[in-house]
């Protein structure tokens, strides 16, 4: 399975950064095998997608959008609306969003399935906070959010979706999860995922992991078994740096 990596930049990145970031990021020597994508403001797809002009790397991803196709949702994004320019991705429940909006499963669920249904790859971020590790309630939580994401989602499609696991504890911490544990996870993951799928269109799902990646741990994770790529914050802000990253998690 190709592995994919994406550079998430949160909430960074107007429109004017993001035309330099990607024109930056364009002049990177980049590995050929790996899927590479941004998820970008919904403000700076526009500049993003002009800077790439007729370029497809990296794939354009949002980082969030609305499940309703249209009407009365004030401030709301729909996923037909990304999808006229070319969105080729979207992050949704994101451990930020589940804090600090309330996301909830039911509404990441809807989110998935309306990606899906425009065309639109679902990236679901799931994962166990610091407090639910310590309780060994990890695993349980963790399939739980999976189970109730993929509730409205096709596995045998053209449009497939990603499943990322990204920690709590571990984003933006410097203290990325030990690629075994990461490793346990996924297959944890991946179980759920045959449960509704069956084991062989399991397999072709791709499960990434996020949380503190780096160019020094990026290799790691990339060749450790199960996991598929990596949702990358902090690391993937300086395109230079994102350049860097892709090309280390290659075996030399
Ligand atoms: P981080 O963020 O790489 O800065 O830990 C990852 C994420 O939240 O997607």
């Amino acid at each position: 399975m190709k592995k994919l990596i994406i550079s998430n930049w949160k909430m960074n990145y107007g429109p004017i950064k993001a035309g330099a970031w990607i024109r930056a990021f364009r002049r990177e020597r980049l590995p050929k095998d790996v899927d590479i994508a941004v998820a970008v403001p919904f403000v700076s797809l526009p500049a993003a997608r002009a800077s790439l002009g007729r370029a497809s790397i990296p794939a354009l991803s949002a980082q969030d959008c609305f499940w309703a196709e249209e009407g009365a949702y004030t401030g709301e994004i729909s996923a037909s609306m990304l999808h006229e320019f070319g969105t080729e991705m979207c992050l949704v429940g994101h451990s930020e969003r589940r804090a600090f909006c309330g996301e909830t499963d039911d509404m990441i669920a809807k989110k998935a399935g309306s990606l899906q249904a425009h065309n639109i790859v679902p990236v679901i971020c799931v994962g166990d906070t610091a407090v639910q590790r310590k309780k060994g309630e990890h695993m349980k939580v963790v399939k739980a959010q999976v189970a109730a994401a993929i509730a409205m989602l096709k596995a045998d499609t053209k449009i497939p979706f990603v499943i990322a696991y990204e920690p709590v504890w571990a984003i933006g911490s410097g203290k990325p999860c030990v690629p075994q544990d990461a490793r346990d996870m996924h297959v944890a993951i991946r179980g759920v995922l045959a449960k509704k799928f069956g084991a062989t269109t399991s397999e072709k799902i791709r499960i990434i992991y996020g949380g503190s990646v780096d160019t020094r741990n990026i290799l790691e994770y990339m060749t450790t078994m199960g996991i598929d790529g990596a949702l990358v914050g902090g690391a993937s802000l300086d395109p230079r740096n994102f350049g860097l990253l892709c090309r280390a998690a290659v075996p030399a």
